[in-house]
């Protein structure tokens, strides 16, 4: 870690996501009802499903919660980048309603993926949300059922974003200012 503290520029501040978490929970409660399995993708999306399922509470959802390590493996600039999961659930999907929870959708590979193999397994139906959508940047057709915020081309930080292992604990999504 560098010695020198980076000069971090914020995108969304706590307030802003804590409301939008509120919203988002709504919008989901309204399209999925109350029984449904939380399946958060780790590591990078453990802090906004923390967040997440707390609202979704509030909302008056009763979710059960899993979770499921996933990793693309080969240069993420090249499109046959594949994705595999290194730590699988725990519950059964079979006949559940599924709600995928991610930190960033950039090329869309990692939830095209989740999302098949979750059907595949005969999950009732699979809804995806993402703290972050990163529009320009997707190599399929992906779009995800419920988003927080739209993401600039950059690489972001924070809120369990990570960059090398390091600012997952801020409590803000921003990105740092090359000088
Ligand atoms: P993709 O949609 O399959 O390309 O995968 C998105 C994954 O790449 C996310 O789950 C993150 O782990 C990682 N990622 C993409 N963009 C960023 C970023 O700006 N900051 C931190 N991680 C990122
Ligand atoms: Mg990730």
């Amino acid at each position: 870690m560098a010695e020198t503290k980076p000069q971090i520029e914020i995108l969304y501040g706590s307030a802003d996501i804590a409301k939008r978490n509120e919203e988002l929970a709504e919008e989901i409660a309204a399209d999925m009802g109350s029984d449904i399995l939380v399946i958060a993708v780790l590591k990078g999306s453990f802090v906004f499903a923390a967040d997440l399922i707390r609202a979704l509470h509030h909302a008056g959802v009763q979710p059960q919660i899993d979770f499921m390590a996933l990793s693309s493996y080969g240069d993420r600039s090249i499109s046959s980048g594949t994705v595999v999961i290194t730590r699988d659930i725990v519950d059964t999907v079979k006949g559940r309603k599924v709600l995928l929870i991610d930190d960033i959708l950039e090329s869309g590979r990692t939830m095209d993926f989740a999302k098949n193999e979750l059907i595949a397994r005969g999950a009732e139906a699979v809804k995806t949300c993402l703290m972050l959508d990163k529009k320009g940047k997707r190599v399929n057709n992906f779009e995800a059922d419920f988003v927080g915020f739209d993401c600039p081309d950059l690489f972001v930080i924070g809120y369990g974003l990570d960059y090398a292992h390091y600012y997952r604990e801020l409590p803000y999504i921003g990105y740092i200012v090359q000088n």
